[in-house]
């Protein structure tokens, strides 16, 4: 096991071609809002208790319905196929040794239904994007309440697709053209052409069959991929309870206004997010806007969730003091995923988790659940 979250983002960087690299830490134009997402954690202390006994700590939470080994859920991202084979599956079981949900993202590599096959008791969540064509959105939702997932995450920063430099710059396109630069991109890195490469490029398995589209799959589901429902609003929440059963929880608001919408609108909880910074550059981090947004809806009936920039067990228990119910991991297991493969994402969970149980103890809080405020230094200043 390598010692750090770090650790594992210098390794996966090393074996990585950089187009694939780049998809994965790249931000949105200049990385303002990437950075702002760490800085806000850095900006941020702690105020300990001492003489607490901390002998047993107890870190275990309850978000929408779910019990949480500690605070924290792998959080969707797509195309992890990228970095590894069956990249999903990994993700899963890794998420479901730890305790933690796995959030299964639209533009996945894998199926749901071989996601689920790998992990048949994990606490699997499905994370929707809509397209143009709302059949895709339908069938996706009822498989997956096939597959016995209950909550729904709809991610709603993403109409269309963030400005992301390094696309241009490494030649990254969907479906990938095999240029003699992206050519040489993948030669000088044997490693992942033998773990990735040979199995050929990874296709958008879900939303494929959720489309029905059975050929031409790559070119096909690329395309659909560009083709996001741009006319979605608050009034589709309807549409998106009429076929779901279980929880909803809106991913990508980052106003408070737009938490209380919500709200109104019949959602079970928020994940506060810019998008780790690779949608709208210039973004605040969603953690500048926590504590008021708890403070607005955050009851045990309505979560507020948060993501960008968790690194450490340390931004857990700080975004948890600031009234979190728990935070969404994006990058992070990546990095183990593409260092180590499938041993990767459970050793990263088993740091964070380690690290947090660690800053429990010695802030002299033994029960996750009874962070607050408390625990951190006042602001001073403007803040991050
Ligand atoms: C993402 N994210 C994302 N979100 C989503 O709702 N659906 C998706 O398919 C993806 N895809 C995706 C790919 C990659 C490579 C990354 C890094 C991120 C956003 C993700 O869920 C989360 O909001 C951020 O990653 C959180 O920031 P950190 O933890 O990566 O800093």
């Amino acid at each position: 096991m390598r010692a750090s979250v770090v650790d594992y983002r210098d390794a996966a960087r090393a074996y990585l071609p950089r187009f694939a690299w780049g998809y994965l830490e790249g931000g949105a134009e200049d990385w303002r809002s990437m950075q702002r997402n760490r800085d806000a954690y850095a900006a941020l202390s702690f105020l300990p208790r001492v003489l607490i006994d901390v002998s047993a700590v107890d870190t275990v939470v309850n978000v929408a319905g779910s019990s949480l080994a500690f605070p924290a859920i792998v959080g969707p991202t797509g195309l992890n196929g990228l970095y590894r084979h069956r990249a999903e599956e990994t993700l899963a079981r890794a998420a479901t040794a730890a305790g933690l949900p796995f959030v299964l993202s639209t533009a996945s590599n894998s199926l749901m239904e071989d996601v689920r096959n790998a992990a048949p008791t994990g606490d699997l969540w499905l994370q929707l994007y809509v397209q143009q064509d709302r059949r895709i959105a339908e069938s996706m939702m009822a498989r997956a309440q096939a597959c016995g997932m209950h909550t729904l995450l709809l991610t709603v920063d993403t109409p269309v697709t963030g400005k992301r430099d390094h696309y241009a710059r490494t030649g990254f396109t969907l479906p990938l053209k095999w240029t003699p630069r992206l050519l040489w991109d993948v030669i000088s890195h044997p490693r992942w052409l033998m773990a990735v490469g040979r199995h050929g490029v990874p296709q958008l398995a879900n939303l494929a069959r959720s489309a029905g589209v059975s050929e031409n799959i790559e070119a096909q589901a690329a395309a659909m991929s560009r083709q996001m429902d741009t006319r979605l609003a608050w009034s589709d929440l309807a549409w998106v309870r009429k076929h779901w059963k279980g929880r909803v929880l809106v991913k990508g608001v980052q106003r408070v206004a737009d938490a209380e919408l919500a709200k109104q609108h019949g959602a079970d909880g928020v994940v506060l997010s810019n998008h780790g910074g690779r949608q709208l550059d210039g973004a605040l981090s969603p953690l500048e806007i926590l504590a008021q947004t708890v403070d607005s809806v955050g009851h045990k009936h309505f979560d507020v969730i948060i993501d960008g920039g968790v690194r450490r067990g340390s931004d857990i228990a700080k975004a948890v003091s600031l009234g979190a119910s728990a935070v969404l991991l994006g990058r992070a297991p990546l990095y183990g995923l593409a260092a180590d493969g499938e041993s990767g994402p459970a050793d990263v969970l088993t740091i964070l988790r380690a690290e947090f149980d660690t800053c429990l103890r010695l802030l002299g809080c033994p029960r996750a659940a009874e962070l607050d405020a408390s625990y951190l230094a006042p602001l001073t200043g403007a803040g991050p």
